[in-house]
């Protein structure tokens, strides 16, 4: 068995301005250090609005602060003209770690598909960042195909263009659950991540898939999160409106292990 660290990650989404970042994440360093909080054990990652992430970064190096840094998206191209769009040299040059690709509200909202998630999966490899990749179905879905057969095609199609070994991480995020405050149960979530495994397994080979780190994510709180770590095939959490809460997302990074 491949020993996993598990990943918790606070997705902002659009929230906090760069100003009240540099406050929260101080805040959050704070509370951190004062629980003395083992960074090896977990490791913690923000991923902020794309105007943050300078300041964050300033403060994340100047600090010393041993908080990953990571962004809510970016282009599937490497430059040229596409007018608002973020290169993944751009977060690169900020020392972002991370990018979230294909959440449910890029997808949704913005209409990416398959084939746009596996274009962004690349593109975030041709710039040595880990995309975040996120699957998950609707409440429609989980009655017309089960909990596992949406998930698991969406990941096949993000890996498309991904050769086996590349890093990623992989997060399960049922749409239903996102904002909702009704989370799924953990055992829904070891589950789906169970079957997302199988998946990585049969795509990258045995060695990546007990390597990958696979996320729940929709409605984790301080009080739910200990029962989703203790399932086997979970590996974190892709945390967003309880990660805007400094005491409670430093209490989901600390959870009870
Ligand atoms: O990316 C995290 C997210 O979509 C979950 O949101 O507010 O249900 O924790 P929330």
């Amino acid at each position: 068995v491949t020993a996993r660290t598990p990943l918790i990650a606070g997705n902002w989404k659009m929230n906090l301005d760069h100003l009240q970042s540099i406050a929260f994440v101080q805040k959050l360093a704070w509370s951190l250090k004062d629980a003395k909080h083992d960074y090896s054990a977990v490791e913690a990652v923000v991923f902020p609005p794309f105007t943050d992430l300078r300041s964050v970064q300033t403060l994340l190096d100047a600090d010393k602060l041993q908080l990953g840094l990571g962004a809510q998206d970016l282009s599937a191209h490497d430059s040229g003209a596409y007018t608002g769009e973020i290169s993944g040299a751009f977060l690169a040059k900020l020392d972002v770690t991370y990018v979230i690709v294909g959440h449910s509200e890029r997808r949704t909202l913005h209409a990416e598909d398959d084939e746009v998630v596996a274009a962004k999966v690349a593109a975030a490899h041709r710039s040595g960042l880990v995309p975040v990749v996120c699957v998950g179905e609707t409440a429609a879905d989980l009655e017309e195909h089960g909990p596992s057969a949406v998930p698991v095609a969406q990941l096949k199609a993000a890996l498309a263009q991904t050769p086996a070994g590349a890093d990623i991480v992989v997060a399960y995020e049922p749409v239903w659950a996102i904002g909702s405050g009704t989370a799924a149960t953990a055992e829904q979530a070891e589950q789906v991540c169970a079957a997302l495994r199988d998946a990585l397994r049969e795509v990258h080979g045995a060695e990546s898939a007990g390597a990958t780190r696979i996320l729940y994510g929709g409605s984790v709180k301080a009080s739910n999160i200990a029962a989703f770590m203790r399932e086997p095939n979970v590996d974190g959490a892709l945390v967003g409106g309880a990660s805007l809460d400094v005491d409670g997302f430093a209490s989901i990074v600390r959870f009870p292990s």
